[in-house]
């Protein structure tokens, strides 16, 4: 994985703004729509958290230390909301999604090995978290 072209793709698909986090959500409620109860009606301040800690996570990608605990208190909270390991796959596959979308042909396999990578990281010590929290 390398952090930079990470960070760089991040940058490009940030200046879509909130079409972002929109597309997000509506990629992955077509894509499981029994999803869509465990989130709010509102959806505004939900896309601002998810961008915010987006943002957060890919700027502490080559930060282990402060990347770590960041994202197991995430995933202690995710088990509050009703969210299991099962669900991360395809909250994946959205984000992979919406990230190819934005990028236009700056994407490449590259690109898509990194986040995938990443993604299965932050999913593995965010549900990990949770479990341990459960138990
Ligand atoms: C793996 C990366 C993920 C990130 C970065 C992320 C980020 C966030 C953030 C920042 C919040 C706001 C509340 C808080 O900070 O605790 C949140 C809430 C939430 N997330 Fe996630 N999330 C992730 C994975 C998931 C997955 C896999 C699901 C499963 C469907 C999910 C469902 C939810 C729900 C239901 C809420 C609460 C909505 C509410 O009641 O306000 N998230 N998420």
């Amino acid at each position: 994985m390398d952090p930079q072209r990470l960070k760089d793709n991040f940058a490009l698909v940030g200046t879509h703004g909130q079409d972002v986090t929109a597309y997000f959500y509506s990629d992955l409620f077509e894509r499981d729509p029994a999803l869509r109860p465990l989130f709010p009606a509102s959806m505004a301040k939900q896309e601002q958290m998810l961008l915010e800690a987006l943002v957060q996570v890919v700027s502490l990608v080559d930060d282990a230390p402060a990347l770590v605990p960041y994202a197991q208190e995430l995933g202690r909270r995710h088990a509050g909301y009703g969210v299991t390991s099962e669900h991360y796959p395809q909250v994946g596959a959205s984000l992979l999604a919406t990230l190819e979308y934005f990028s236009g042909p700056a994407w490449n396999q590259e690109l898509a090995n990194d986040w995938a990578t990443a993604f299965g990281l932050l999913s593995q010590i965010m549900s990990e978290a949770a479990a341990e929290a459960a138990s």
